[in-house]
């Protein structure tokens, strides 16, 4: 998986191609598109065509109809603020990487006995950062984490320095990228 899981939320369809370019040139070959905005499925539909060398995902996914529009549209992963049975199941039944968001020991055994080893942990900053993580680990060593929520760049090399982080997620990588763009 991508190391870096930028958080886009895109108000209109014509932002799409303006953000994943922004994001391809700052070095980031990924884009978790949520289904925060209307035009989510779109933009996921969008982007899978025109950035087919980028991992085109879908985030905020918090039922099972966003997940089938989600995978309808070709996204190639989905995540979840929390863990839904639901959406776990379809997308093991498609075969579809999904990163459900847990923060608790019940969570996180709930997310193993649906075969799901990689979570979300967000609210990152809320739930205890990488003392948490660190915590949560002992007793769950099979598992890696995508730390989001309140992660950015003064806080970012400390979770990539801890071997249980899979990846990281935030919408800070968005912002970077479409200031570097303006920039320009
Ligand atoms: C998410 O849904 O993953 C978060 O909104 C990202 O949090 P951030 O904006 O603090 O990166």
């Amino acid at each position: 998986m991508e190391k870096f899981i930028p958080v886009v939320v895109l108000k209109e369809l014509e932002d799409t191609i303006p953000t994943l370019t922004a994001l391809k040139n700052n070095g980031i070959n990924c884009a978790e598109i949520t289904f925060r905005t209307a035009c989510a499925k779109d933009a996921i539909a969008l982007a899978v065509k025109e950035f087919p060398d980028m991992s085109v995902g879908a985030g905020t996914v918090i039922n099972a109809e966003q997940c089938e529009q989600a995978l309808a549209a070709g996204a190639q992963f989905i995540v979840s603020p929390g863990l839904s049975v639901a959406v776990a199941k379809i997308c093991n039944e498609r075969g579809i990487p999904y990163y459900p968001g847990c923060v608790t020991p019940t969570e996180i055994m709930q997310a193993l006995e649906l075969g799901i080893t990689t979570v979300k942990f967000f609210p990152a900053n809320i739930y205890g950062g990488l003392k948490a993580l660190k915590a949560l680990s002992a007793p769950f060593p099979q598992v890696t984490f995508i730390p989001t929520g309140g992660v950015d760049r003064s806080n970012i090399d400390e979770f990539l320095a801890f071997d249980k982080v899979a990846a990281i997620g935030g919408s800070f990588f968005v912002k970077e990228a479409l200031e570097k763009a303006k920039n320009a």
